[in-house]
């Protein structure tokens, strides 16, 4: 079987100024320590990038993300952030097509697809988002719409691009609202993602990838959803505001 390492990133969203960032992280590399058994990941808001990285500059345990960026490599899009300015800051991974960036701010599968796109030939690692919304999970449509998220969000690549994606999956219904999928219903899902990765990916590419769950994970569930051999970490957002929540998941879930 192969041998998938965790992933745990913490989401901040539109949280934390700089000095409260500063706080936390000083925390949450105090609370960790120097355990290196998952990959672990933090994503501020961009205004706390810079103070977060410097401060991560001698850690090597606990990397930096972003939440988004644009496309383009620079040009006239007031109010983005492109892929080398996240570089710039030592930046190594970025959440997109986040079910509030879809809800919010419009985007689909199509530029989900393009920023996917810039990131990997920026050498950041995209972190992929997809899940479905409770109506499409009532009527029993999770499985065709999780189908249609991954091919449009994934288009073009092959299994090259895979091995530097991670993906998400995040029910919508469960995203800080506290009601988490049961183990069994992630699993099943993260199930079916592999499925549908092995008919455009070789099988070994759809094995390779590591998928993480999103949606009110917390220290007190971490464990028994990540114990599942199709979760292979978790996306982590009102629980990684605070370093002993986060910490907590961490340990929790990756000590063996
Ligand atoms: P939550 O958010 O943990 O607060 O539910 C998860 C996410 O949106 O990534």
């Amino acid at each position: 079987m192969i041998n998938r390492k965790k992933i745990i990133a913490g989401n901040w969203k539109m949280n934390k100024t700089q000095a409260e960032a500063r706080v936390v992280v000083g925390d949450i590399i105090r609370e960790i320590g120097r355990f290196d058994s998952a990959e672990i990941v933090v994503c501020p808001p961009f205004t706390a990038l810079s103070a977060v990285s410097e401060l991560l500059g001698s850690v090597t345990n606990i990397r930096l993300g972003a939440q988004n960026m644009h496309e383009a490599a620079s040009g006239a899009y007031t109010g983005e952030i492109s892929a080398a300015m996240l570089r710039e800051l030592y930046v190594r991974y970025v959440i997109l097509g986040h079910s509030e960036r879809r809800q919010y701010f419009h985007e689909d599968n199509a530029t989900v697809n393009r920023k996917t796109k810039a990131a990997l030939a920026a050498e950041l690692r995209p972190i992929v988002c997809v899940g479905e919304t409770l109506p499409e999970r009532e009527s029993d449509q999770w499985k065709t719409v999780l189908e249609t998220q991954l091919v449009e969000s994934l288009a073009g690549f092959g299994d090259k691009e895979l091995a530097d994606i991670i993906l998400a999956y995040e029910p919508v219904w469960a995203i800080g609202t506290g009601k988490t999928a049961s183990p069994a219903q992630a699993e099943e899902a993260h199930q079916w993602i592999r499925k549908v990765l092995a008919t455009k990916f070789s099988a070994a590419a759809s094995e390779r990838i590591r998928i993480q769950y999103g949606g009110s994970v917390k220290a007190e569930n971490a464990k028994e959803l990540l114990s599942k051999p199709d979760i292979d970490g978790a996306l982590v957002g009102g629980a990684s505001l605070d370093a002993r929540g986060f910490a907590g998941i961490i340990k929790n879930a990756c000590l063996e």
